[in-house]
């Protein structure tokens, strides 16, 4: 993921994504919205799906023009809207070193700025990139609200399924890392081969994302997050990395008066272990996907991303498992 973001070319795209985040961000009448959503973006964040269109687009053999430029915008925009409904949903006060805007603002108007993003990103989809990049993301936002409402209803149901906990991932992040490919391929005039390639590669990409960050919730530790430690198991969310434990760790599950003692369990067991080796099968799956690319660098780092991050991951689970 460093290699990704430190890349000159990516970089230079990533400025350019950046005043359109802004401007997009900033372009309600009504200057309370505009404020509480350029104050979600300016908080920071990695910018990780929007260098991914860019490095898709440059694969493809297409330098990102106006019309990428807006798309990977677009995508970011989602994002943090997506975020702004999330941390809503889980009532969190902390998100990107910053206060959350339900906790500063409250939930209804938390509620309609991250309504308000959302919406403005279809709309500069639909007026400045193209009807098939425009109907790519309205479907995402679909997929989202339903992998993220899927989350909802298994909320400390003990006997949640891995199959369950993967399609609420699949539509929640994967969906969203899927379309930044994808509208890449589709701004590139890719071959419809080509389209269902990187969209794999994202989709597999994406959930690696979401189940390394399932697993950090569990054995990280709250300075290292920048929230509680264990914070998903507090709110009932039983996790693939979860899912893929020992019987004796699930049979406490469901029991909110247990959190601590199946935190306990877990990060005695295996499963930092498990769920790193799941993910490397993910990993193979995600290149193995991906399309023939010319550009080299681009080819590299692509190639390299999800086990650059698996490895990442895997130092620090192993070190906290450790200490
Ligand atoms: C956070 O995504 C939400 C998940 C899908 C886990 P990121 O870790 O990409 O968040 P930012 O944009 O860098 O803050
Ligand atoms: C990501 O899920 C939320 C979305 C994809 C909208 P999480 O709930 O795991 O994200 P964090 O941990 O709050 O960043
Ligand atoms: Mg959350
Ligand atoms: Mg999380």
């Amino acid at each position: 993921m460093d290699q990704l973001l430190s890349s000159p070319a990516i970089i230079h795209g990533l400025h350019k994504v950046e005043a359109r985040i802004r401007r997009l961000s900033g372009s309600s009448t009504l200057p309370g919205i505009s404020a509480g959503a350029e104050r979600v973006v300016a908080a920071g964040g990695k910018r990780l799906r929007p260098a991914l269109t860019l490095a898709a687009s440059i694969a493809l053999g297409k330098a990102p023009d106006r019309r990428v430029i807006t798309a990977a915008a677009c995508v970011e925009l989602i994002h943090a809207g997506s975020l702004v409904h999330d941390d809503l949903m889980d009532r969190a006060t902390e998100r990107r070193g910053a206060r959350t805007l339900n906790a500063e603002l409250g939930d209804g108007k938390a509620l309609l700025i991250g309504d308000f993003m959302l919406a403005r990103a279809g709309l500069a989809a639909i007026t400045a990139v193209s009807r098939p990049v425009a109907e790519v993301l309205a479907a995402t936002v679909v997929e989202l609200a339903e992998g993220q409402y899927l989350e909802t209803t298994d909320l400390f149901n003990a006997d949640r399924t891995r199959e369950n906990a993967f399609r609420s991932i699949t539509g929640k992040t994967a969906a969203l890392f899927r379309a930044g490919c994808l509208v890449a391929a589709v701004c590139a005039h890719a071959s419809p081969e080509d389209r269902a390639r990187m969209a794999a590669y994202g989709e597999k990409f994406g959930l690696i994302f979401q189940i390394l960050d399932d697993l950090l919730d569990l054995t990280a530790t709250s300075e290292q997050l920048g929230k509680p430690a264990g914070n998903d198991l507090r709110q009932g969310v039983y996790s693939l990395p979860v899912l893929l434990a020992d019987a004796d760790v699930k049979d406490l599950l469901g029991r909110p008066e247990q959190v601590d003692e199946v935190l306990r369990r877990l990060r005695a067991s295996r499963m930092a272990d498990t769920t790193i080796e799941y993910c490397r099968g993910l990993a193979s799956d995600a290149v193995a996907a991906l399309p023939v690319i010319h550009d080299r660098e681009m080819a590299t780092l692509l190639y390299g991303l999800p086990t650059a991050y698996i490895d990442r991951v895997a130092a620090t689970a192993s070190l906290t498992a450790v200490s």
